[in-house]
């Protein structure tokens, strides 16, 4: 049961896996796993709005996934683009605004515009806002983090010595939302898979058995109930920080 005298995560950030192997148990093709997972985003994103959680962001297409067979990539770039346009409309009326992080040069051209055109109409979206990682990878996006800050060093604009945990955080895909306070992965496996490698660092893990395509509100209720439990204790001694209490960024 949920508890309603503690605070909802403010940022859920989700591994969706175990499409391929929900589809393997049923004796289909992994491409009806993957269908079946992009049908349970829009469910997973309502009820966490609903619930007032801000920020969801969700690991649809890692920089590694760029290396499976090229028909499966196809059909998650086709099942990426359907998703899009067929749920821009109902984003728009329930406040949800569209963003992403990754490397999205890399995703088909049309796809690209979609989304794109998709995160302009939905910016001004109140309820939460729905973070896709697509080509994303984490060992890249701080590549990417280290060239902007080269750079800024480069131009005069930064001195070395004034580089901090600001700077750099703030050279990240995510500069704009806060860490996650839960992670949750699902399909059972003890990883992070390249994901959110700094943004994860504070962040409360839950590992459920269950695969992707059966993720449904009783789950994603089972994990805030167990979140609500855990004791944030962010190196201290004893659990004086209040929820809302985020780590201060030290230089
Ligand atoms: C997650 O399911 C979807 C993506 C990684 C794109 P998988 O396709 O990884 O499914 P499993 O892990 O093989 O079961
Ligand atoms: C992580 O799942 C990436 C996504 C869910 C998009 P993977 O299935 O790619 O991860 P590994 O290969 O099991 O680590
Ligand atoms: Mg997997």
């Amino acid at each position: 049961m949920l508890q309603s005298t503690s605070p909802v995560p403010q940022h859920i950030a989700i591994i969706m896996d175990g499409n391929g192997r929900w589809a393997q148990e049923r004796g289909l093709p992994r491409a009806f796993g993957h269908r079946a997972g992009a049908e349970r985003v829009k469910e997973i994103v309502e009820h966490c709005s609903d619930l007032g959680v801000k920020y969801i962001t969700m690991y649809a297409f890692s920089w590694e996934n760029w290396e499976r067979p090229e028909e499966e990539i196809h059909q998650l770039m086709r099942l990426l683009d359907e998703f899009i346009r067929r749920e821009t409309p109902d984003m728009l009326k329930k406040g949800i605004r569209l963003q992403s992080i990754g490397r999205i040069d890399h995703l088909p051209e049309d796809t690209v515009q979609h989304l794109k055109q998709s995160i302009k109409e939905t910016a001004g979206g109140k309820k939460i806002c729905l973070t896709l990682a697509l080509s994303y990878g984490s060992r890249q996006e701080i590549v990417d983090a280290v060239r902007t800050v080269a750079g800024q060093v480069k131009s005069g604009e930064l001195n070395p010595k004034d580089i901090d945990e600001r700077s750099i955080q703030q050279a990240l895909y995510t500069a704009d939302y806060p860490d996650p306070d839960l992670l949750v992965r699902t399909s059972g496996e003890l990883r992070l898979s390249n994901f959110l490698l700094w943004q994860l660092s504070y962040t409360e893990i839950y590992v459920t058995e269950k695969n992707w395509p059966d993720f449904d509100i009783v789950e994603l209720e089972k994990a805030i109930t167990e979140y609500q439990k855990r004791d944030r204790r962010y190196g201290k001694t004893k659990s004086t920080a209040k929820e809302s209490e985020r780590i201060s960024l030290r230089s």
